[in-house]
């Protein structure tokens, strides 16, 4: 067994992470980790999903070299696990998204970077290597094309197309705590930020509340891109044509985030003929 060095309040579990955190943060940061939208019915269900899996196990094996690594969604990692694109990782905890990126390196698993990082595109793909995939949401066409541009030149060889944010959910807890984006300073922000001195200093000694960094540099020529920025709003019409589109521009993998259900074909048509 090797042995485990670890101090006595060092969390052991996710359980013990989120106590944690809960703790750490300020309510209306953790709230947003932690929240779903509406009644949060859809949380709950994924959790009751995970807790009747249970294993089963084979007995009397030779065990004495284990290995996890499995093929995942075409390439290979060192277990079925990836850490799943999170908007705001930076506002979590300073540089999140490259301290994410760099422990899915060394645990040999993808990392995907958001649309929504608080690190660009090109800067976490010259500060953490491994296996890089971009998540894309699609705000407005031409955005679109540029991130996709921008992730390729980058040297990311996997993007993943979120699509089913269509619009965006109605968070409860965000509504309640007036969190929106950019982060204003309102008695109960800086509150907040008074009671939860360690996320308050560790953000003001990286330079402050982070912004949407992929952003930041888009095209500000077009006063649509503009417009579509501002609402922080999907493309509420993309469909299979814009998806081709996207496919397009991409030459090597691209995953499909979001589906739950087969698309309803039209009677008669091929299989790469969804009904619109
Ligand atoms: C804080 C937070 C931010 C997220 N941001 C994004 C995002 O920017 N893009 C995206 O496609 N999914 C985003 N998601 C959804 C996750 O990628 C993932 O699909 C979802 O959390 C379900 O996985 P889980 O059950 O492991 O949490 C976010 C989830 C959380 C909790």
């Amino acid at each position: 067994m090797p042995t485990l060095h670890r101090h006595r309040s060092d969390p052991l579990n996710v359980k013990e992470f989120r106590t944690l955190a809960r703790r750490r943060l300020p309510r209306r940061i953790f709230d947003y980790v932690d929240g779903g939208a509406e009644d949060e019915r859809g949380l709950v269900r994924n959790q009751v999903a995970f807790e009747r899996l249970t294993f089963s196990p084979r007995r009397l094996v030779d065990v004495s070299h284990r290995d996890l690594s499995t093929r995942l969604l075409g390439g290979i990692a060192s277990a079925p696990l990836l850490i799943a694109p999170m908007g705001l990782s930076g506002l979590v905890w300073p540089r999140g998204d490259i301290e994410l990126a760099r422990a899915a390196e060394r645990a040999q698993i993808p990392f995907i970077l958001s649309t929504a990082s608080n690190v660009s595109i090109e800067r976490l793909a010259g500060e953490a290597g491994g296996d890089l995939w971009f998540q894309l949401y699609v705000l407005h066409p031409a955005l679109a094309d540029q991130l996709v541009a921008r992730a390729l030149k980058a040297g990311y060889r996997t993007l993943v197309v979120t699509v089913d944010v269509p619009l965006n959910g109605k968070r409860e807890r965000d509504a309640r705590n007036g969190f929106a984006l950019p982060l204003r300073y309102t008695p109960g922000v800086l509150l907040d930020g008074l009671l939860h001195p360690r996320w308050s200093y560790a953000l003001m000694r990286d330079g402050g509340v982070p912004e949407l960094a992929n952003f930041a540099s888009a095209d500000a020529s077009n006063v649509e891109v503009q417009g579509a920025l501002l609402r922080r709003q999907m493309d509420a019409s993309f469909a299979w044509d814009d998806l081709r589109r996207i496919r397009d521009q991409w030459p090597h993998r691209l995953i499909v985030k979001g589906i739950l259900r087969a698309p309803t074909m039209r009677p008669g048509a091929s299989n790469s003929e969804p009904m619109a």
